[in-house]
């Protein structure tokens, strides 16, 4: 039998928890840690449910030395997959200083700690705002240039990775995520964001439910065809999945790899809204706003690398992502109720 864990941070967030499913459903021992700032601790017996499987759980800081000292001594780690960490580009702009610490020095601790314990694999949620804008398919060399401080965080981590397996033998790999969707097909885990969502799929999925009035459409006079904003959707259960297959070439190879998760197709808000009111039933009114500023017309994926090397490719599209996403969203809504 094997022993070996992987250790999972972020493991109660809406990435995280869909990862240790996976993790679990094929065989992987999984510990995690997550503070819950923007996670729940039931997502913990959601897992048990889905999975059939107990993952195990430490409350607490990525930055805590001490704590994930004591994982490392209590558990044989045979890989990371590293996601805790703060994730909004706004709250980033606000308060930069509180994202470097979380973000940069977490992760630094959490390459000092692997180092001491010769923990070679390491998987790292990066993140497609590490690229520069562009007109067209974004690849792996494509030009960097994150705008805001969370690109930032996300880009000085893959340096200081980067750097790291060129003075020692390790397998670090980035994942550049594009734009997550979509929930588990259970309904019973997803997204859940705080507050009122920053991001498309979670805005329109609480106004297909009636929480908000409308949909603001971020700017309708962009250059592309209908003038709204072109994004490469991800459904989350295929995003996991790269992740296994990142996990296996990284036990096969050692150095240092980046690969695009991303489908390599691109939708615009007006696509996204109305897919959504197909898939739900429900009716998604939209107003046209103003730009939010620092967005971008296009960002789409070239994910051939990751589709050769990993042998992994998107296979849901949008409709899956907001099917799966509204069967959640009822599932809160009812939950609420
Ligand atoms: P999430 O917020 O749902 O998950 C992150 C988890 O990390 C949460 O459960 C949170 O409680 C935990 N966490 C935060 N700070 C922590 C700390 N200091 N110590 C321990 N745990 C902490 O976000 P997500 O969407 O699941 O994203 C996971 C990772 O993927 C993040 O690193 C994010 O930057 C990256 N990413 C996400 C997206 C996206 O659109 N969702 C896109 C690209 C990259
Ligand atoms: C998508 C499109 C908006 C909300 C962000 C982060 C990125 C990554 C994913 C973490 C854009 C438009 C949105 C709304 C709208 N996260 N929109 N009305 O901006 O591509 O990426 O999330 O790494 O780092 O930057 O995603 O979902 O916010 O926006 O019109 O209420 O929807 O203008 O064109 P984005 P998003």
């Amino acid at each position: 039998m094997n022993n070996n864990y992987i250790f999972v941070t972020g493991g109660l967030g809406y990435i995280g928890s869909h990862l240790c499913i996976e993790l679990l459903e094929k065989g992987h021992k999984v510990v995690t840690l997550d503070n819950l700032s923007n996670s729940k601790i039931t997502t913990l017996e959601k897992i048990k449910k889905i999975s059939g499987k107990k993952v195990e759980f430490f409350q607490g800081d990525i930055r805590d030395e001490v704590l994930l000292e004591n994982i490392f001594n209590n558990f044989q780690i045979s890989g990371v997959i590293h996601l805790a960490g703060l994730k909004a580009v706004n709250e980033s702009i606000d308060k930069p200083t509180e994202y470097f610490d979380v973000n940069v020095s977490g992760s630094i601790n959490l390459l000092k700690v692997m180092q001491k314990h010769k923990c070679k694999v390491l998987i790292f949620s990066s993140s497609a705002t590490v690229y520069k804008s562009s007109e067209s398919l974004l690849d792996e060399e494509s030009e960097l240039g994150p705008v805001n401080p969370y690109g930032q965080t996300k880009l000085i981590i893959e340096q200081a990775m980067s750097s790291i397996c060129k003075s020692s033998r390790k397998s670090f790999i980035s994942l550049r995520y594009f734009n997550p969707v979509g929930a588990h097909s259970s309904g019973l885990i997803g997204e859940d964001p705080k507050g009122i969502p920053n991001n498309l799929m979670p805005y329109i999925s609480q106004v297909a439910r009636g929480m908000r009035k409308n949909l603001k459409v971020f700017g309708n006079d962009y250059e592309t065809p209908d003038g709204t904003g072109i994004r490469d959707y991800i459904h989350v259960s295929d995003l996991v999945k790269g992740h296994l297959r990142a996990l296996d070439f990284a036990y096969e190879n050692s150095g240092y790899f980046v690969f695009n998760l991303g489908t390599g197709k691109g939708y615009s808000v007006l696509e996204v809204a109305k897919t959504y009111e197909k898939c739900s039933g429900q009716k998604v009114p939209i107003i046209i706003s103003q730009r939010r500023e620092g967005d971008i017309a296009l960002s789409i994926a070239n994910p051939s690398k990751a589709n050769v090397v990993l042998k992994w490719t998107a296979k849901k599209g949008l409709e899956d992502m907001c099917r799966d996403s509204w069967k959640w969203e009822k599932r809160i809504s009812d939950s609420q109720s």
